[in-house]
């Protein structure tokens, strides 16, 4: 979910919808909004996309307003209507709430205030707040809330409005993300800064348990003790024309294309003659070299695929002891790990709640903890000890594309610093590294491929199956590529690893079933051909990617993608653009919304 607020002297309800429209890709379930007029709460909600919401106030677009909230929603507790959407009020409609989060205590508090004869109008957990907020409230919003927040177990981000207390918006903050910021016309808060770089380029971020009060001259921070909380805004690079479409159809489209650009981006100044330069890590140099003896990746979707190659680049070339786990399931699995541990979390948002609990847990069992993310200030490189953030601009489409790729290079960068530390620096990791340092120019060459990968997907548009298989690297970019097309096209896109077709997969395939072969070219690749060689004898079509013209590849499958030749650890990173175009164009054809797919959200912050 996202929540937005702006208080001041020229609000208007386009930059709460404005705001909102820049959320959008953290949910869309639903949105609302809600100010004061004439000291009473005003209300607007709508099911469906914030187009809808758009419509439905249309015609108040213009009207002045002294501060308002609004909130766009990725259900959690309650189902998809106009009465679970956000804001909330209490029974007197008095107050006004949006939240980010869950309530995981909801329930009992719910049955006491049934009890005191409060009666509920939807069944969210953020209702519940609402209710409890005007329980506490005796002519001060301030300590209505304080007292409140000291009830809730779970996460939040709130927002409060008090229809008696029109000079303030009250927030506060625990577990899910919340921003606040200055600008001359008004005083602003939101999920994330994507709304706020239009107006200022200095934020603060709330820390947890901290509550805020806003007014149309500024915004004071307290501490869980109310002792007041003094803290430099962080400066924000970000264009605001980096979160615009700039001519192309989505952003997904955008960011694809983007790749050769963007990579260079997450590079700059990161290599030296070869050899990486990762000032991030000199404070843990001596940790590396003398005391490390296990890494341990933690990370979800996509961000979890980009960390698997890295543990492909690891193994093969140092003698370290590397271990991966998806971040939902690391945190409950007694983690091994302890003060000779080094922890990557890697997430693109940097609030995914999943790592950022299994980094907390990681933390108290004396592990070192480097995080990686897309986002400067966000909670997970907050509450790590080294951070290397991946400096591509933000990205908005759902499906996470040219962040993928960087978060690669990184982790390859990462390793290669860990090697060169160690003193193994082997010639064979210097190739990658001098390899990597020009995937902008490999990149720009496989999108050169774009109508050759349109006409193939078009041959894919109507299956309701279809397989993705590789070994070793193309085993990584395997699963991300069928990662993408499920997210996406909702096709039932499944990743193996090609040697293990046999031990059950296989039984799936024939005409109806087609498969995506990435096929490696070391050693690997006549194993991978005698795969295909099955995949065809169950009559299965099959799309090959490969780097090296290969007549025979070419004669059993029915079509062919040509890569550039490269090093074979950078495979993932060379076939990424166009696994991601396929997936693109398929939803395109199945008239779907790629940048905003169905049930999922682009910043995960509940469990
Ligand atoms: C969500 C998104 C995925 C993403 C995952 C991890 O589920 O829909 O695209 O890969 O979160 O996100 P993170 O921000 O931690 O990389």
């Amino acid at each position: 979910c996202g929540i937005v607020g702006f208080i001041g002297k020229n609000v208007k309800i386009k930059h709460l919808i404005n705001g909102l429209e820049k959320l959008e890709y953290r949910g869309y379930d639903s949105a609302g909004l809600s100010f004061i007029e004439d000291n009473n709460i005003s209300i607007y909600k709508k099911e469906g996309k914030i187009k809808n919401l758009k419509e439905y106030v249309e015609s108040i677009l213009e009207k002045d307003i002294q501060n308002g909230i609004a909130h766009t929603r990725w259900a959690t507790h309650g189902g998809v209507s106009d009465e679970n959407s956000h804001p909330h009020t209490d029974q007197k409609k008095d107050i006004a709430i949006v939240h980010n989060g869950i309530i995981e205590n909801f329930q009992i508090l719910k049955k006491e205030l049934i009890e005191k004869g409060h009666e509920f109008f939807s069944q969210t957990d953020t209702e519940v707040i609402a209710h409890l907020i005007s329980e506490n409230y005796s002519g001060n919003l301030f300590e209505a809330v304080y007292e409140t927040k000291r009830r809730l177990e779970g996460t939040y981000a709130l927002a409060v409005i008090h229809r008696l207390e029109p000079n303030k918006i009250i927030v506060a903050r625990k577990g899910s993300p919340l921003v606040l910021a200055n600008s001359k016309d008004f005083t602003m808060l939101a999920s994330d800064i994507t709304p706020l770089i239009k107006y200022t380029k200095y934020v603060n971020f709330l820390e947890d348990d901290e509550i805020a009060e806003l007014n149309s001259e500024g915004y004071t921070i307290y501490d869980d003790n109310k002792k007041i909380i003094k803290r430099n805004e962080i400066h924000i690079t970000w264009d605001e024309t980096l979160a615009e479409k700039s001519g192309y159809d989505h952003f997904m489209e955008k960011e694809i294309n983007e790749q050769p650009q963007s990579i260079k981006s997450a590079l700059s100044g990161r290599i030296k003659n070869n050899v990486p330069n990762l000032v991030e890590l000199e404070n843990i140099k001596n940790f590396i070299k003398n005391d490390l003896k296990k890494i341990y990746i933690v990370a979800c979707g996509t961000s979890y695929h980009a960390g698997l190659s890295m543990v492909y680049l690891l193994n093969a070339y140092s003698d370290l002891d590397i271990n991966i786990e998806v971040a939902s399931e690391f945190r409950y699995m007694n983690p091994h790990v302890d003060k000779n541990t080094l922890v990557i979390a890697v997430s693109q948002s940097g609030e995914t709640i999943d790592t950022l609990e299994g980094i907390r847990i990681a933390k108290e069992k004396g592990a070192h903890i480097l995080s990686m993310s897309n986002v400067v200030g966000s909670t997970i490189p907050r509450e790590s000890n080294s951070v290397v953030y991946m400096n591509t601009g933000p990205e908005i489409g759902v499906a996470a594309t040219k962040t993928y790729t960087a978060q690669i290079a990184i982790l390859y960068l990462i390793s290669a610093q860990i090697l060169f530390y160690r003193e193994q620096y082997s010639t064979e990791i210097k190739n990658i590294v001098s390899k990597l340092e020009k995937i902008d120019e490999i990149f720009e060459e496989v999108l050169t491929t774009k109508e050759h990968i349109k006409e193939i997907s078009r041959q894919y548009v109507n299956y309701k199956n279809m397989m993705y298989v590789g070994r070793g690297f193309g085993y990584t970019a395997a699963l991300e590529g069928a990662l993408k097309l499920k997210e996406i096209s909702y096709i039932n896109a499944t990743a193996y690893q090609a040697g293990e077709l046999k031990h059950g997969p296989i039984a799936l395939l024939d005409e109806a079933f087609p498969v995506f072969a990435i096929i490696p070219f070391n050693g690997l690749k006549e194993k991978m051909i005698s795969n295909i060689m099955e995949i065809k004898a169950r009559k299965a079509r099959v799309i090959a990617l490969t780097s090296s013209e290969d007549e025979r590849i070419k004669e059993i499958v029915d079509d062919y993608i040509l890569v550039p030749n490269i090093e074979e650890a950078l495979l993932p990173l060379a076939v990424a653009p166009i696994t991601q175009l396929f997936s693109y164009n398929i939803s395109i054809l199945r008239h779907l919304d790629p940048d905003k797919p169905r049930n999922l959200a682009k910043s995960v912050t509940v469990e």
